[in-house]
């Protein structure tokens, strides 16, 4: 057996490589998964932008003599174990979960119950939980077999969206009922405006580049949609929170210098890859790193995990079906290693139809 990866230069994320290996056997307590089909999104482009600072490269380490300066990027997607030398994991098990841009991936399932596992490799226990979680489809309540393309897409990103959304109101909007949210014409963007939607009183203002606007506004879900270069015609007086989902250092400061009244700085992404830069010196509040598991976590001691999952999976399936009946996604399927590159480039570069969702298969 063969093991085709995808690698990415750290240090020129345009800088990819194919390698084909041979696979190695298994160790006792582990599995082989081919990875089925998994999505392309600046999510992932983020992970590899902040794969030393947040550790997005150690989740899947490059092996070999010729691993130096590569990376694997983490993926969402689907796989089915192939090979199994662990009891409790049989050959044939379908499982929802995070990937390297592979074919094939060796986990040592860990905590197995009912529901799934986690992969308890040694390199991934100081890494978040959420990210080492396995669910198997069989008993999944995301899960539905004529939409995997879908979840892989969308899943995580309304994962935090929805967090997102209860976070701030949770927050009481920190007083305020105007929100700003960048990239507006990103997926966990829209996701984030879709849950805020649902509440009455809130204003939710989406910035976007100029041939996005009218993706933005036939989604139905922002109160107005304007160019980052229209920022300024906004009334600054009025108490704002800033979503961050672009990263982009400029307008970062020009949206805290322009609303004296902001009363929250949100930073969730850097879909503006090359306009990234630090938070120092800004007027305002300090720019706030938005961490999911901690409010999931909050929410789990308030609620008990079971409504929680419960509640996620009602609105979870609310969105995809908006989505998938609206034709917000219209999904590209790569399913060779030269598409696979070129889907990494199209990404990386920016500028694409924001419908678009780019799926990927190696194996
Ligand atoms: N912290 C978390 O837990 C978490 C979880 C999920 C996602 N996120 C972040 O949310 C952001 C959006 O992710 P996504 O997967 O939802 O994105 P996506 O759907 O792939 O977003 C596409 C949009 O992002 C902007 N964009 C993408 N590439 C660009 C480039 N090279 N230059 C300029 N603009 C570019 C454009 O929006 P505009 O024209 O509207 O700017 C584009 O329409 C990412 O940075 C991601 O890391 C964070």
């Amino acid at each position: 057996m063969t093991t085709t990866e995808l690698l990415v230069s750290k240090t020129d994320l345009a800088v990819t490589r194919v390698r084909q290996t041979p696979a190695a056997p298994l160790q006792s307590g582990q599995a082989r998964a081919r990875v089925d089909r998994f999505a392309l999104t600046s999510n992932n482009i983020t992970y590899a932008a902040f794969g030393d600072a947040m550790h997005y490269w150690d989740f899947f380490p490059v092996q070999g003599d010729d691993a130096q300066g590569w990376g694997s990027v983490p993926v969402w997607g689907f796989g089915t174990v192939v090979e199994s030398a662990c009891a409790e994991v049989p050959v044939g098990e379908r499982v929802y979960g995070y990937w390297p841009m592979a074919s094939h991936a060796v986990l040592t399932p860990a905590r197995v119950t009912p529901s799934g596992w986690i992969d308890g490799a040694a390199h991934r226990a100081p890494l978040p939980p959420i990210y080492n979680q396995y669910e198997r489809s069989s008993a999944d309540p995301f899960y539905r077999a004529d939409t995997e393309d879908l979840q892989a897409l969308l899943r995580p990103l309304f994962a935090t969206s929805w967090l997102i959304d209860d976070f701030m109101a949770d927050s009481d909007f920190f007083g305020a009922r105007t929100l700003l949210l960048s990239s507006a014409s990103s997926k966990t963007a829209y996701a984030t405006a879709w849950c805020l939607a649902q509440r009455a009183g809130i204003e939710v203002i989406g910035l976007t580049s100029p041939a996005n606007v009218a993706f933005c506004e036939s989604l139905g879900c922002y109160s107005r949609v304007l160019t980052y270069e229209a920022l300024a015609s906004l009334d600054g007086d009025t108490p704002s929170v800033y979503i961050d989902f672009a990263g982009n250092a400029g307008l970062r400061r020009r949206i805290h210098e322009h609303f004296p009244n902001l009363r929250y700085s949100c930073s969730v992404g850097g879909a503006h890859v090359r306009e990234l830069g630090g938070a120092k010196g800004l007027p305002g509040p300090r720019a706030t790193l938005f961490f999911a598991p901690a409010q999931a976590k909050k929410r789990a001691g308030e609620w008990g995990a079971a409504t929680l999952v419960q509640r996620l999976v009602d609105d979870w399936t609310s969105f995809v079906t908006a989505a998938a009946d609206k034709g917000w996604v219209q999904v590209a399927h790569s399913e060779d290693p030269a598409a696979a590159q070129a889907a990494w480039a199209q990404v990386l570069a920016g500028g694409n139809d924001p419908r678009s969702g780019q799926i990927v298969r190696l194996a």
